[in-house]
């Protein structure tokens, strides 16, 4: 049986949905039904389900307030993660958690491997590479994939604050000093799952391929929406946010693409695609 934890985000909605269409039995939780932050809950949690994958979707994503709320920060992306991989160990479950393109510090110019060394630069990004060390040296049977800028139907994202704003402004400035990938939660929960299933653990990057800035990925949202507004650039200085931002951490997912023997879609195919599923439900 697979557990999925944080079953109610982004990436967890589209777990929930894959496993329904291929139709393979998982239990969904969120942090109602179980608090990862507390590894006695996890142990009597999961102690009659006989789970042999535990996929961890949960995470403080909020990368400006992590740095006024550091403590909730590392509970959830350090900790939480940690619990789960020496619970996974304690029944020889495999484990995948996931991390972010931004424990990179955005200075090596080129997409950014495995084999790169992370230098992050927020509190958001501290948490989370913390989460992929411990994960990763607490159990050998585990998976931590790091993605970025994720948008799907189970949570807010940049595309759905685009498709909010056309409907009020006619004119928008949006950044185009930070450049990386968009990723559709839905190619992000099944590209994992064909990981997953090599047994062939480790850490991986996994991101839509192409690369953009945030204008670029916000122009071709709003060409496919036909905003008849006016779109211009800014400077991530100029929103004076509580977080600093890394310029450039495009993730290159040859490795994975190696192991499972796949091209993961462009960006602008998983925009067309998260647009479609969209328009179906609004
Ligand atoms: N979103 C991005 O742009 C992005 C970029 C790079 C990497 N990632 C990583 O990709 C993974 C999936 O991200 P996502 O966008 O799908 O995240 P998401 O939509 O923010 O979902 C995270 C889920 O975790 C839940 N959660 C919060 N506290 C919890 C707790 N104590 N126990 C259990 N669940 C809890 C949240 O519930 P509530 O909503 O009720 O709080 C939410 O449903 C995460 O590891 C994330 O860090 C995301």
């Amino acid at each position: 049986m697979i557990l999925l934890t944080g079953a109610n985000g982004q990436l967890g909605t589209d777990f929930q949905k894959f496993f329904d269409h291929i139709e393979t039995p998982y239990i969904a939780t969120d942090y109602l039904d179980l608090d990862i932050t507390n590894i006695d809950a996890i142990r009597s949690y999961i102690l009659d389900k006989k789970i042999s994958y535990i996929i961890n979707c949960a995470a403080y994503n909020d990368v400006d307030k992590a740095e006024s709320e550091q403590d909730k920060a590392y509970l959830l992306n350090r900790d939480a993660p940690k619990n789960l991989a020496q619970v996974s160990k304690e029944i020889d479950a495999i484990f995948v958690s996931y991390s972010t393109d931004f424990v990179f510090d955005g200075i090596k110019g080129s997409p950014y491997t495995e084999e790169d060394i992370p230098n992050p630069i927020s509190v958001y990004a501290t948490s989370k590479y913390q989460g992929e060390q411990a994960v990763l040296s607490t159990y050998d049977k585990s998976f931590v994939i790091r993605t970025s800028w994720v948008f799907g139907m189970g949570n807010n994202n940049f595309n759905k604050q685009l498709i909010g704003w056309s409907k009020n402004k006619d004119s928008l400035n949006i950044v185009d000093d930070q450049r990386s990938s968009p990723t559709y939660s839905r190619d992000l929960a099944e590209y994992s799952w064909e990981l997953i299933k090599t047994n062939k653990f480790g850490l991986y990057h996994l991101s839509n391929s192409g690369e953009c800035s945030k204008y670029e990925q916000a122009k071709y949202v709003l060409e496919c929406i036909s905003w008849k507004g006016t779109l211009g650039t800014a400077k991530t200085v100029d929103f004076n946010l509580p977080a600093k931002r890394s310029a450039y951490t495009k993730l290159d997912s040859s490795k994975l693409e190696a192991v499972i023997g796949k091209k993961i879609p462009k960006w602008q195919s998983g925009i067309d695609r998260f647009l479609e599923e969209y328009r179906e439900k609004n």
